[in-house]
């Protein structure tokens, strides 16, 4: 257990409960001397009816005493249960708030592309709620048994002192043996968090909404199924194992207390018998060794808990105390005047893997549109990611008005652009807020967002909605409109919805637009395509399609091959030109009319 994790987690503690932890502590430490006087009161019972002549009304009170003591020991007992887990409600959602802030600080994609991450992630999430619990209610079973064993140990020296050194003796390979348990705990864990993962995903396959079409055209439950239950057993397999392990090792050590205290009892009764100890003694001594070894044995069973949390603690700190996943600049880039440039960029995703970008030199001039064509896989998206900082290139630099962008702050680079990327989102939210989340300080402003959804031509399809901006485009949520489920919309309108969440920052000065209308039927891209042209004139915009008709009109051209540009110029220069692009354009342009 390493010292560091210890203090962070206690520290966690802390930020988490603050002074009401360290009250939960004390009311769990004077619970703890309970047990001691139930036992104590149990001798002098024992020894009042073992002699004759006793004052019967007196020992009637000492034993409505002990039995007292002993309901106020069991309620103090459910008690401190509850403070234990009020300790962990509250440290859970400090931990939960903490680890959420932590990957939302994250500003790129590669942390959330790395299968190391996730697994650290998830782990995170799902112990690091335990960390601070498991090491208070240790710290809370080790002062309790420390006080409660300070008693026992009294009445066990008063009795026969050899005992306690037994004791001792034993409790050293529990200690240990716990402490191992802990390890391997916290290895199967670890181990064990991919396989977790998939069978979360193939769980998820099978009952989410998504892909739910497709699983069940192809048949893939059986497949699903199996895989999830691979994962499952691969899982619950190694639980097994380990916890095959503590039971022996319990059982084990169970022998061993069971062992001692034969050893201790056979002495005692001897001598008892010989009438060197009296009756009560016997008892009191056998009830404080039980009570010396069940202490023992909470400290221990805490101990692998805590030992446990601990370890995996470690994965929680690395997340929260991360660094930054891009260095952030200082500058704030002011709206762009002369444009955005690609200076010999080169990029991978992988850094064994092969260059997407190689060497790419791109301008985009302001206050024009630029049409970026290309086969699947040239680069195209990539370029966009580059641009939007969710990477940053290997070599090379992108230029914001002469200024490496890299020297701006993110978010006020973010700022300045307006994104439908290729696989946008579709939330789980009202009509207003898909469209809202846009511009998030204007999440409110109704008339923005009316703007930007005629802008993307979404008006029409709104105002068919029963509760228009405020339906939920949702199949699994209740809206809270009153009447139930929200509603699902058509592929290409809710690439609609997207479009006019890229247009409510309607001062963004960089427009992109990655297969904006791949979804659109030919009308709509039509009447799109005019309102764009309109809203876009004199702003700088970028725009992805494969559909060559759709650059037409842009100001310029570049087709992207290999990673870098295989040529560019205006729709008529390209075709006239008889390249790649035209070669497209004719490929397509022989599609429809064949089609006719
Ligand atoms: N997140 C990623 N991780 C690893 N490789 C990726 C990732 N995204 C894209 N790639 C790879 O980078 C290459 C370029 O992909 P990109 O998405 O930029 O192509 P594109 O030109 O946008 O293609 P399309 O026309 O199909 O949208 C592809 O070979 C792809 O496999
Ligand atoms: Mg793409």
């Amino acid at each position: 257990m390493s010292g560091r994790a210890v203090r962070s987690a206690l520290l966690t503690g802390w930020a988490a409960a603050g002074m009401r932890g360290v009250a939960v502590l004390a009311v769990g430490a004077a619970g703890s001397g309970v047990p001691v006087l139930a036992a104590w009161a149990g001798k002098l019972l024992v020894d009042g009816l073992t002699v004759p002549g006793r004052d019967a009304a007196g020992l009637a009170w000492l034993a409505v005493g002990a039995a007292l003591l002993g309901g106020a020991a069991a309620g103090s007992g459910h008690l401190t249960s509850y403070l234990a887990v009020w300790l962990r409600t509250r440290v859970g959602l400090h931990v939960e708030d903490r680890l959420y802030r932590a990957a939302s600080r994250l500003r790129g994609l590669r942390a959330l592309e790395d299968p190391a991450f996730q697994d650290r992630f998830r782990l995170a999430e799902q112990t690091a709620q335990h960390a601070p619990g498991a090491c208070v209610s240790f710290l809370l079973t080790a002062i309790k048994a420390v006080l409660g064993s300070a008693g026992f140990l009294v009445l066990v020296l008063a009795v026969w002192p050899p005992m306690a050194v037994l004791l001792a003796l034993a409790a050293v390979p529990q200690l240990l043996a716990q402490l191992g348990l802990a390890r391997q705990f916290a290895r199967t864990a670890e181990e064990t968090m991919t396989a977790r993962r998939s069978r979360f995903m193939y769980q998820g396959l099978q009952t989410e909404l998504s892909g739910a079409a497709e699983h069940r055209l192809y048949g893939l439950g059986e497949l699903f199924h199996a895989r999830m239950t691979r994962a499952a057993l691969e899982v619950s397999g190694a639980d097994l194992r380990v916890q095959r392990k503590m039971a022996l090792t319990q059982g084990g050590l169970a022998l061993l207390g069971a062992v001692t205290l034969a050893g201790g009892s056979a002495v005692v009764v001897v001598r008892a018998a010989r009438g060197e100890l009296t009756a009560g003694d016997v008892v009191l001594f056998l009830s404080a060794v039980a009570g010396l070894q069940a202490a023992i044995h909470g400290v221990g069973s805490q101990l692998t808990e805590a030992a446990q949390a601990v370890r995996l603690f470690r994965h929680y700190v690395d997340v929260v105390d991360a660094p930054a996943d891009l260095a952030d600049g200082q500058g704030t880039p002011g709206p762009l005047v002369r444009g955005v440039e690609f200076r010999d960029v080169w990029f991978r995703y992988d850094p064994s893997g092969p260059w997407v970008l190689r060497g790419l030199n791109l301008t985009i001039t302001a206050g024009q549109a630029l049409g970026l064509a290309g086969v699947n896989g040239a680069g195209k998206s990539t370029l966009i990611s580059l641009l939007c900082r969710l990477y940053d290139p290997e070599r090379g630099e992108i230029r914001w008005d002469g200024v490496d962008i890299r020297e701006y702050a993110i978010d006020g680079l973010r700022r300045r652009i307006g994104a439908t990327f290729q696989d946008f989102m579709a939330y789980d939210l009202t009509v207003a807020e898909n469209i809202g989340v846009g511009d998030v300080a204007r999440l409110d402003d109704q008339r923005a967002i009316e703007h930007a959804a005629g802008l993307a031509g979404a008006s029409a399809v709104i105002a068919g909605l029963r509760h228009g901006y405020r339906t939920l485009l949702s199949r699994i949520f209740f809206g809270e409109t009153g009447d139930g489920r929200g509603v699902a919309l058509s592929g290409g309108q809710r690439q609609r919805i997207a479009l006019a969440r890229s247009l409510m920052r309607d001062d963004a000065d960089l427009l992109i637009l990655d297969e904006p209308n791949s979804g659109l039927d030919a009308v709509s891209e039509h009447q799109i395509h005019e309102i764009l042209r309109g809203h876009r004139s004199g702003r700088t915009s970028l725009l992805v399609s494969h559909r060559l008709s759709t650059l037409r009109d842009a100001d310029r051209i570049v087709v992207l091959e290999g990673g870098q540009v295989l040529e560019e110029g205006t729709h008529t220069e390209l075709v006239d030109a008889g390249g790649r692009y035209a070669e497209l354009f004719a490929l397509q342009a022989a599609g429809y009319a064949e089609a006719t």
